[in-house]
């Protein structure tokens, strides 16, 4: 047996016995280490006469190759069993009770709740959710939006304004959800599904107004899409998230300066006592706005009104979970009073899916 056989016999035996991962690597580091048994043979390579230089260097090589394989091989066995064998020490079963403790007690506020089931229904239609910021710019939450400079909703009144900057301009605490759709235009290509959930600011306060409160956006931009595909996605969302059957809608005219046409939409409604129905009743209360998105707000984007179209809705949350729960005031909801979140409040656990039942 040549001396390189000889070595590499060796070393492959004291493979064969090492049983943990340090004693390994020092078999791999006394071997092919830079100062190593198999690096050192090629240092001989030199003194060789020049026909045996290749077929020697290819030897040494070959033996390099098998090391680095058996080495290679025996650490991933020691790790298999490293793990075998605490996998045998950390058994769980998983058939005992959880035990939750603090997380029985917390509770889930409505609108988060509401938000939830809102989310988890567009989901289920392809919609992706969008976000964008409660402080605003002008041209987000109006310019672009078909809002001209003198338009009534820009009036103090309503909006929330921040100190002046440098440049003469007012950031605002956003005063709807539809400049989200402006930044998704901006930051996505056609065609475009989303929805926008979260809070909004205008300068109002009584027994049905508070100074913030939620809306969800939804946008959707295509190159066909019309007023028959808005009034089903209404349908839909209304039909899953009060969980009935049949809803009744009535569109009624209005005006948006960023959609044409635009429409106010109520639903069919009767109350029993504490007990609210929808569906049926001869009452109406309004709940969104919506309508397709104005030619001027698809040029704002960089869009051409010719080749894309859309229709975009305003939800009020807050109006929608005081509907579905049979909360009568609004200002209940920001009381921070926890006899009210006790009652009111859902299960940290309980979390809406379509399957499941959304208000469970
Ligand atoms: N942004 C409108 C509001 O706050 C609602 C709306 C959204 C209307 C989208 C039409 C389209 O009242």
């Amino acid at each position: 047996m040549s001396q390189i056989e000889q070595l590499e016999t060796e070393i492959l035996a004291a493979i064969g016995k090492v049983d943990d991962l340090a004693a390994l690597e020092q078999i791999r580091v006394l071997a092919l280490g830079k100062k190593g048994s198999v690096s050192a043979l090629m240092k001989g390579l030199g003194q060789l006469p020049p026909d045996e230089r290749k077929s020697f260097g290819q030897q040494v090589n070959g033996v390099k190759q098998a090391l680095n394989k058996a080495l290679g091989d025996k650490k991933t066995a020691l790790a298999d069993k490293a793990l075998a064998q605490r996998l045998a020490t950390e058994t769980a079963d998983i058939s005992l009770p959880v035990r939750i403790g603090p997380l029985a007690q917390g509770r889930i506020h409505p609108i988060s709740q509401c938000m939830d089931e809102i989310n988890e229904i567009f989901a289920d239609m392809g919609f992706a959710i969008a976000e964008g910021p409660d402080i605003e710019d002008d041209f987000h939450n109006f310019t672009a939006l078909n809002i001209p400079a003198d338009h009534p909703a820009r009036q103090e009144q309503d909006t929330f304004y921040f100190p002046k900057r440098a440049d003469g301009s007012r950031l605002v605490l956003r005063t709807h959800t539809s400049p989200v759709q402006i930044r998704t235009m901006q930051a996505q290509k056609p065609p475009i599904r989303i929805i926008a959930p979260g809070r909004v600011y205008r300068c109002d306060s009584d027994q049905t107004h508070t100074p913030m409160f939620h809306q969800v956006e939804g946008l959707v931009i295509d190159s066909e899409t019309h007023m028959g595909h808005l009034k089903w996605v209404l349908e839909e969302f209304l039909k899953a998230f009060f969980e009935v059957d049949e809803v009744q809608m009535r569109f009624r005219a209005n005006h948006f300066p960023f959609t044409e046409p635009s429409m106010e939409v109520d639903i069919r409604y009767e109350r029993s006592g504490n007990e609210v129905r929808i569906g049926t009743g001869d009452q109406w209360m309004e709940i969104l706005g919506c309508g397709m998105v104005h030619p001027n707000v698809l040029k704002a984007v960089g869009y051409d009104p010719e080749q894309l179209q859309g229709f975009a809705f305003g939800v009020g949350i807050d109006r929608l979970s005081m509907l579905k729960y049979g909360m009568p005031d609004l200002r209940d909801f920001f009381a921070a009073d926890l006899k009210w979140l006790r009652h009111y409040g859902f299960g940290v656990l309980d979390v809406p899916t379509l399957a499941g039942g959304l208000g469970a």
